[in-house]
Order: structure tokens, then C-alpha cells, then sequence
């Protein structure tokens, strides 16, 4: 299903997109660790690239992105991105070195083929950034909003779904999530519960915008009594210290075809 802006996935970013780029900037520590999965590659394809975040800008980068909300908050320093879905590339057999997919497959219509499609088009590594959907409900958000990271968890496929898709033997690599981190995904606020009160931060997380605004605002409300009263600090308040947080997020790394 395509929304009204392009949207392409189950997250209509026409809705929600619009404080994406203020709240989802990408994590240089994170950023380094992807530049280093896409090894020497010349060429990368981007799919579902929204903003740009993530996107090396010392490479020859070709991005995909279906909705048009996204494709407008990309800076003027990315080229724009192609309005195209990863289930039908428009590019041939083994155009690129490498590709990459970040905070993306969750929402496609169809896994497998998507994932297919990118390794049909790249020669060298393709890398995905996704989160564990069996390590989600950790987190300490799920004290509070269960139904959020139950949606997440629907949501993050398998990663033996993922394998399958690339055709490909897949490196599993955990990435430790900065304490000061960028990118303001759920997890990202781990030490910094306070931002999670703050409706735009939750929007820029689309897992939000799949539960009712009572149940959003009940899940808020309460989270804010416990850091008023101390609660919340006396179960989790050594996270305010931790300098790292290793949660869901992994990168997937499919070798290339010749590796
Ligand atoms: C959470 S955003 C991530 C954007 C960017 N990669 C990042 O890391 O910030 C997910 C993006 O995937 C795009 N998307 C959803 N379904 C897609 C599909 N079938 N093919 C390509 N992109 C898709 C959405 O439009 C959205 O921009």
C-alpha cells in the first residue's frame, strides 16, 4: 500500500514524518561502524534512505525513497533520492559495490522480496540496520508502554527471516548504543527518559503512531509520575551513567556474492 505522500511501508510518514530529520539525526559512532560494513565500495545503493541519515557522503551514492515527505528533508549536500520501492528496483543485475538499509525493513510489504531485490543489484556486502525483535520488550520502556515495543516486536523480522531473504551467509554485529546518541530512536533514550515525554521525540519513533493517543498519553503520564516521584531512578537510574546501552539494534552484514 502506497499513502498519500509515497509512503510505501505500514508507517504513513506524510502523518509522521515531518519531525523525522529534527529527532533522527544519524549517530556518528553508529555511522562509523556501517562505513566500515560497506568496506571499500565505490558505489552504495541506499533503500528507504529517508532523510539521508547514515548515507556516506565520500562515495557515489544512489538512494531509494518512496515517500515524499522523507525525500524533502534530505540536505542539499545528498543527491535526491529516486521514488521507488525496494520490491521493484530500477537497476540492473550487480549495478552497485555495496547497499545499505537503515531503521527500514520493518516496514516493507514483502521481506523477502525486497531483500532479494537488493541483493540481485549489488555485487559486494549488503547491510541491513535492524533491531532483534526478540530482544525489544528488554528494554525499560516496556514497564510503561508495553503495547509500543509489542508493536516493534511484530514488526523487526527474524533475522533467520532476514538470512533467508539475502541468500547469503549474514554477520550478526551488535551496536552499542552511545549514551548521548543522535539518533533518537526508543532505545536511544535509555539514560535520558525525560526525552520520551516530549510528543515529537515519541513521533519520530513510528511505533507510536500505531497505538491510540489515549493510550500514548496514559503510557507518558505515567512514566512522568515515576521520574517525579523517583521511581523510575531507583529501578533504572544507573542507566544515567552508563556510557553505552547494548539493546536491539544490530547490523546484519551479507557478504558479497563472490565472498
Ligand atoms: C524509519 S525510516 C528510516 C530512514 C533512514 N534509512 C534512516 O535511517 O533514518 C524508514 C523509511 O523506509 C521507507 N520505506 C518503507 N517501505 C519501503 C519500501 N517498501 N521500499 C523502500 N523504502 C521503504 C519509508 O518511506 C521511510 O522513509
Amino acid at each position: 500500500m502506497r499513502h498519500g505522500d509515497g509512503s510505501a511501508g505500514d508507517a504513513d510518514y506524510g502523518r509522521i514524518g515531518h519531525s523525522y530529520g529534527a529527532y533522527r539525526q544519524p549517530d556518528p559512532r553508529i555511522a562509523a561502524m556501517i562505513e566500515a560494513a560497506l568496506g571499500p565500495a565505490e558505489t552504495v545503493l541506499n533503500v528507504g534512505a529517508g532523510a539521508g541519515s547514515y548515507e556516506p557522503t565520500d562515495r557515489r551514492v544512489t538512494a531509494v525513497e518512496p515517500s515524499a515527505s522523507m525525500r524533502v528533508q534530505r540536505p542539499p549536500r545528498l543527491a535526491p533520492a529516486i521514488d521507488a520501492v525496494t520490491e521493484r528496483l530500477p537497476f540492473g543485475d550487480d549495478s552497485f559495490d555495496a547497499a545499505m538499509a537503515t531503521f527500514t525493513i520493518h516496514q516493507w510489504t514483502d521481506l523477502a522480496g525486497g531483500l532479494g531485490e537488493m541483493r540481485r543489484v549489488t555485487r559486494g556486502p549488503v547491510v541491513i540496520l535492524t533491531c532483534d525483535p526478540f530482544e525489544v520488550a528488554a528494554f525499560w520502556l516496556n514497564d510503561y508502554a508495553p503495547e509500543v515495543l509489542a508493536t516493534e516486536a511484530r514488526r523487526y523480522p527474524p533475522f533467520e527471516a532476514i538470512a533467508e531473504g539475502l541468500g547469503t551467509p549474514v554477520e550478526r554485529v551488535a551496536v552499542p548504543i552511545p549514551f548521548d546518541c543522535r539518533d533518537g530512536f526508543n532505545e536511544a533514550y535509555y539514560g535520558r527518559p525525560e526525552m520520551l515525554l516530549d510528543p515529537a521525540a515519541r513521533l519520530a519513533c513510528s511505533a507510536w503512531s500505531f497505538v491510540t493517543a489515549d493510550y500514548a498519553a496514559a503510557a507518558v503520564a505515567a512514566l512522568a509520575a515515576d521520574l517525579d516521584s523517583g521511581a523510575w531512578d531507583a529501578r533504572y537510574g544507573t542507566l544515567r551513567t552508563q556510557p553505552h546501552y547494548l539493546g536491539s539494534l544490530y547490523l546484519l552484514v551479507s557478504s558479497g556474492k563472490a565472498g
